[in-house]
């Protein structure tokens, strides 16, 4: 877990906005859930056998013996918060985003965080593959406008609980088939989770498991249907994909179209955003049946693309205007106008340690204040000051009395 300090919480800022002007583009609405939830609703939404569940949830019982979970992922609390407040009264389809904190207690390492930060988006309520296609271009917009290159978008079906069982029962012959050349991970899971066999990021597995039978090649003819849909709507509007019958992601809840968009920056972790459609999952949380797609993407492994790609996002922006005073009488003033400019929401900074001229305009400049106006007691009996432009050096006089009414 790490701390974002002052000069990376200006960028994170800067993305943000990003990200919330392009949720706006695409008429998603934000919904802020609690960081906390009952355990049950992500055993019962990502799987009780998926890693996150087994083994990576920040889980505790709390002072009344209920036992709560820091949230792993935000698509099970968006879904509980559409299901318990009867969001769907509003509309045939919801659009929400969300931006915050997520907890997985995974081993760290570059782009792996114990407290990492998605935004994503879940449009509840159609079965348009239209919608699938939706999910992929948000990030992509928000990864071109910030100006990152070279992304990578890996599409896949996984099917649905008409054409998965039989699937899943060739795919276990086969695994049994070539069990000796597994690693010991992929060997457990033979029985009881063997799609997660196929994306394992063990060299050796990736190499026995090259030629094993994949969801995409059996699917029932609504699942086939609809990812070919996809894959045209994807062509139409010609964003390169490709197919990667091996995607299967962490999470139990999807059905039908899941993708990845990758980036060749991050190292082994190297997926920016991933997501997919779950027509089961509000069903299953206990909702009308609905039908849902959505992505979730981190901050942190975008923030490292960005440093990697050069990609300056704006910085924190320093004090408008920094007055320096220089005696008693004269820092009064500065305080005072400081004030008066801060109340006209101007950004203004003085000094509060009484500093020497020559100190205060070294703060001034290491602030990266865009004008310094010094004033002594010659500037106030003549109620007149030089405001100094620090770029160029250049100077204008101003006049104190009017000063924190008219500086703009
Ligand atoms: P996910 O693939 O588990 O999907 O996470 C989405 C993204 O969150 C990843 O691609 C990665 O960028 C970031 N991420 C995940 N774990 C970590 C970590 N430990 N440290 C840093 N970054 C991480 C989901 O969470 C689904 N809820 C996505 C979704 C929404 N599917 C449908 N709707």
């Amino acid at each position: 877990m790490r701390d974002i300090l002052p000069d990376e919480a200006a960028r994170w800022r800067a993305v943000e906005n990003v990200v919330h002007q392009v949720m706006q583009i695409f008429n998603y609405r934000e919904i802020r859930t609690p960081v906390l939830e009952q355990t049950e609703l992500f055993a019962r939404s990502i799987g009780e056998l998926t890693d996150i569940v087994s083994k990576e949830m920040y889980t505790f019982v709390d002072r009344s013996g209920d036992s709560v979970t820091l949230k792993p992922e935000g698509t099970a609390s968006a879904l509980r918060a559409y299901i318990q407040n009867n969001l769907a009264e509003q509309g045939l389809l919801t659009k929400l985003y969300y931006l915050g904190p997520m907890f997985r207690q995974e081993r760290p390492q570059a782009g792996r965080l114990r407290q990492f930060h998605q935004f994503g988006a879940e449009a509840l309520g159609a079965m348009a593959p239209e919608l699938d296609v939706e999910m992929m271009l948000i990030p992509l917009m928000i990864y071109r406008n910030l100006g990152v290159v070279q992304t990578g978008l890996l599409i896949n079906s996984v099917g649905c609980p008409r054409c998965r069982p039989p699937y899943r029962e060739l795919l276990r012959s086969e695994l049994r088939k070539i069990r000796a050349q597994l690693s010991v991970d992929s060997q457990s899971r033979i029985e009881q989770n063997p799609f997660r066999v196929l994306d394992s990021k063990d060299e050796s597995d990736r190499k026995a498991t090259r030629s094993m039978p994949l969801m995409k090649d059996h699917l029932c003819a609504e699942c086939s249907a609809h990812f070919v849909r996809v894959q045209e709507l994807l062509k139409n509007l010609k964003i390169s994909f490709e197919i990667d019958g091996h995607l299967v992601r962490g999470l139990d809840y999807y059905t039908k179209t899941a993708f990845e968009i990758t980036s060749r920056d991050l190292g082994s972790q190297n997926a920016l955003a991933g997501g997919g459609r779950y027509d089961l999952l509000v069903e299953e949380l206990g909702g009308k049946p609905t039908p849902g797609v959505g992505f979730a993407a981190g901050m942190e492994r975008l923030m490292m693309v960005l440093e990697k790609q050069n990609i300056a996002a704006p910085g924190a922006a320093g004090p408008k205007v920094f007055l320096i005073g220089i005696d008693r009488r004269s820092r009064t003033w500065a305080f005072e106008t400081v004030c008066a400019l801060r109340a006209r929401g101007i950004p203004s900074e003085t000094d509060y340690l009484e500093r020497s001229v020559k100190a205060q305009l070294r703060e001034a400049d290491r602030q990266h204040a865009e004008f310094v106006l010094v004033i002594g007691e010659e500037e106030l009996t003549t109620g007149t000051g030089k405001l100094k432009e620090m770029k160029t050096g250049k100077e204008q006089a101003i006049s104190l009395g009017t000063f924190a009414k008219t500086f703009s």
